[in-house]
């Protein structure tokens, strides 16, 4: 049994002080999971600053700790220096690449991106127009290739795809419907559901839904911290 401890959204704030009822969160975590999985928005501003003060949060996590950035931490070009900041903080941070922790004897692997918006099914932007919404596409669809290569990368007993942005509207529910395009892409479900995975966690969508499926069956979980309303959620994946 392997237990995944998710949470997206913590939007970290500058002052240690300010981040201490965050801190607080993460307090039994070694106990209860395996893995903590953040699924971006970790900092409130897009500062690298920010992210000194989320390593700080997590210093007492003993578990290792995987996470994509989210578009808040892209808000001042800092997304870099966030980056070099958490990985120095022993974090692995997913762009387009993959990573297996084994825990227990199996191996859990994890394809994880950042993801776009874009919208879904029918109504999802077309590669039509302006230029401008064509680079948008492209950007959604290049984060779509990303998990795909992701997925195909790993070898791993369990593989879970990590994002910011959801790939389905039914984890979206509860949020305005005008924001949907905002919030995620299907164009993103289609490389799950060819390659596989056992499961998708992905944040953004602060008042959303918890559980959804893609069409493919994958399970997919919104763990953004206001839409779970605690510190992180744990997911179990079943032992042979
Ligand atoms: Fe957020
Ligand atoms: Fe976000």
């Amino acid at each position: 049994m392997v237990r995944v401890a998710a949470v997206g959204d913590v939007h970290t704030p500058l002052e240690r002080s300010a981040a201490q009822s965050l801190k607080v969160g993460f307090t039994n975590i070694n106990k209860k999971a395996d893995i903590l999985a953040i699924a971006g928005d970790l900092t409130a501003h897009g500062l690298a600053e920010e992210a000194e003060t989320l390593i700080y949060v997590l210093e007492d996590v003993k578990i290792p700790i995987v996470c994509v950035l989210g578009n808040h931490d892209y808000h001042n070009f800092q997304e870099n220096d966030i980056k070099r900041v958490l990985e120095k903080g022993d974090i692995v941070v997913l762009d387009g690449n993959s990573t297996v922790i084994e825990v227990d004897g199996y191996k859990v692997g994890f394809a994880g991106t950042k993801g776009f918006g874009g919208g879904f099914g029918l109504r999802a932007l077309p590669d039509f127009g302006e230029e401008i919404f064509r680079k948008m596409y492209r950007e959604g669809m290049s984060e779509a290739e990303k998990i795909g290569r992701g997925l195909q990368s790993l070898e791993a007993d369990f593989k879970i795809v990590l994002l910011h942005y959801s790939p389905i509207k039914e984890t979206l529910y509860g949020e305005p419907p005008e924001v949907y395009a905002f919030l995620g892409a299907s164009i993103m479900a289609g490389p799950i559901d060819k390659y596989g995975a056992n499961l998708v966690l992905h944040g953004h969508a602060h008042y959303g839904t918890e559980k959804g499926m893609t069409s493919g069956g994958v399970p997919v979980r919104n763990v953004a911290m206001s839409t779970m309303g605690r510190p992180y959620m744990v997911y179990t994946l079943p032992g042979r």
